[in-house]
């Protein structure tokens, strides 16, 4: 059995919906915090399970008969909290016999980054090192999904597409490829005590961005570089929550640092394609 936790998430989806034309259902463990959400969403004959990452008895109960776990990282943003849940499910699959932990880390993890989710990525891959299970980790890039976000619903009708991460490039990748690829590792064989980065290349600035939106959608659109303090006072004037100010600063922040500057074959090879590039992307969602 695969046990695929935040099953009910974008990722966790996309990543069973990939599996399901691999291994039979009954084989898929979904675990996920709300069945309800799971019986409206999840593909019919995945088993699901009920599991907590701030409950490690739920999580014990759920990995019972698993032999390997997807752990997709939590959306808590707050560091102690992440890995409090973290951890809690790699102690939960040692427990329970698990004896393989796959895990959706971010690309150059470091303690020091910018980006609020990069030291727990770091903290975890080190934890999960020393668990004694084997592992694989994806270390992923930012996601094409998430370009809307950065680029924000004021930028196509002014024309003006503002960002503080200064010339940072981006390596992106499809989210829904990125479930593929890890429904490959999962169902595939050789991947133990492997680290793969899930960033593709070539990297984007927002300038590239800027210049593709302009093409797909024939209207002008131009990049203007500002500070964090300007982002971040623009937002407010928006009542953005502080904490998601703070996680789109710090992003951009990492991006100008380089830390999203990536490429490696990995992903195409686990793909066995060529992964969406941004173009495609851009015309898909913003194409006339
Ligand atoms: N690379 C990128 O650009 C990028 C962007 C956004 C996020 N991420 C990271 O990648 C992860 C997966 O991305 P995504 O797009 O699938 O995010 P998502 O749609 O927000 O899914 C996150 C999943 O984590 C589950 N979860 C959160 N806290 C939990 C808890 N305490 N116990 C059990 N499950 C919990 C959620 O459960 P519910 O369904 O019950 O809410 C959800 O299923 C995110 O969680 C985040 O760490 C990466």
């Amino acid at each position: 059995m695969i046990a695929i936790t935040g099953a009910t998430g974008h990722l966790g989806l996309a990543t069973i919906q990939a599996l399901t034309a691999k291994i039979a259902p009954s084989e898929i463990v979904a675990v996920v915090r709300d069945p309800q959400k799971a019986a409206d969403t999840l593909p019919q004959g995945v088993v699901v399970r009920q599991g907590d990452y701030n409950d490690p008895a739920s999580l014990l109960a759920a990995f019972q008969g698993v032999e390997t776990v997807l752990l997709i990282s939590t959306s808590e943003l707050e560091y102690e909290a992440r890995m409090r849940e973290h951890k809690n499910v790699i102690d939960a699959a040692r427990q329970a016999g698990v004896r393989h932990l796959v895990y959706t880390s971010v690309v150059n993890p470091s303690a020091e980054s910018a980006f609020g989710a990069s030291p727990g990525h770091f903290a975890t891959e080190e934890y999960l090192r020393a668990s004694g299970l084997t592992y694989t980790i994806l270390r992923n890039t930012l996601y094409l999904d998430i370009i809307p976000m950065l680029v924000g619903e004021g930028t196509l009708p002014s024309g003006q597409l503002y960002a503080s991460a200064g010339d940072g490039k981006v390596s992106y990748a499809l989210r829904a490829e990125i479930g593929e690829a890890l429904a490959n590792v999962l169902a595939g064989q050789g991947h133990e005590n492997q680290v793969y980065d899930i960033a593709p290349g070539p990297a984007y600035s927002f300038q590239d961005i800027a210049n593709g939106l302009s093409e797909v959608t024939g209207q002008p659109v131009a990049y203007v570089p500002v500070s964090g303090e300007d982002i971040a006072a623009g937002m407010r004037q928006h009542q953005v929550p502080e904490p998601f100010i703070n996680l789109l600063l710090g992003m951009n922040q990492a991006i100008k640092d380089g830390e999203f500057d990536a490429a490696s074959p990995a992903f195409e090879q686990l793909l066995g394609r060529k992964p969406t590039g941004l173009k495609t992307y851009l015309a898909g969602v913003y194409g006339k």
